[in-house]
């Protein structure tokens, strides 16, 4: 069930998406990336124009062609990632993470092209911490403002969301099986979206513009839930 496009039900919410994937420069033609596509943050910017609301999408490397109706913002790494995000949260009544965000990033970037060294290995890459976007988002949230994360699990799917959903300490972190062919870069998606409430609601694998549907769903609930 749920709203679908036809109800305005997101009119007069800001509501803040991010898609794709933050790449970590090593120098100035190389990066660490991951193989995050952006098509579930664009799926669910699409449905929130749909259903009304004002959308603020963060792209991170996407190549999808950008959602009628919303207001696009491409980033590149997750430090430029957070830095939009924060401004962009201020007057947000939601913000779904949906960027994949690296968890390191090179400690130095060279700023001329690695060269190769003739009769030498190279030198090995140390890697620094990256900000948690997430956890820092659901720290500093305003009172009814609905902060969503997503997580891919390839293993003890339920047990590892709940716990990553306490850590993170946001409202809600949907949950996406992945394996060999799952997920990634598919149009199809199945997960399990979890509230803070205890509330767990299996998605059936589909379309990503169904879970997105089923996302802006479970966000309604909150907000009405807050009052
Ligand atoms: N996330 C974030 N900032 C990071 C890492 C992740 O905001 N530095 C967000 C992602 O956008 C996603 C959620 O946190 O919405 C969960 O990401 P995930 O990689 O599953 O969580 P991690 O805490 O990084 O756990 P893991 O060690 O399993 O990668
Ligand atoms: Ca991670």
């Amino acid at each position: 069930t749920g709203a679908g496009a036809l109800v305005p039900d997101l009119a007069g919410r800001h509501v803040v998406v991010t898609a794709g994937g933050t790449r970590e420069p090593l120098d100035p033609v190389r990066f660490l990336g991951n193989r995050s596509s952006g098509k579930q943050g664009y799926a669910l910017a699409r449905t929130a124009v749909a259903r009304g609301a004002r959308v603020t999408l963060l792209s991170a490397n996407s190549e999808l062609p950008d959602p009628a109706g919303a207001e696009v913002r491409r980033v590149g790494t997750a430090e430029e990632l957070r830095d939009a995000v924060l401004k962009a949260a201020a007057d947000a009544d939601a913000v779904v993470m949906a960027a994949a965000v690296a968890d390191f990033r090179p400690a130095d970037r060279a700023g001329q092209k690695i060269k190769k060294v003739e009769g030498r290995d190279p030198e090995p890459v140390v890697l620094v911490r990256n900000p948690d976007i997430l956890a820092e988002l659901s720290a500093g949230r305003a009172a009814g403002q609905v902060v969503v994360g997503f997580a891919a699990e390839t293993e003890n799917v339920l047990a590892n969301g709940q716990a990553k959903l306490a850590r993170k300490g946001c409202d809600i972190l949907v949950v996406n099986q992945v394996g060999e062919d799952r997920a990634f870069g598919t149009e199809e998606n199945e997960a399990v979206i979890l509230a803070a409430d205890g509330g767990e609601t299996p998605v059936p694998h589909g379309p990503k513009e169904a879970l997105a549907d089923r996302v802006w769903d479970a966000v309604t609930r909150r907000w009405s839930a807050a009052g």
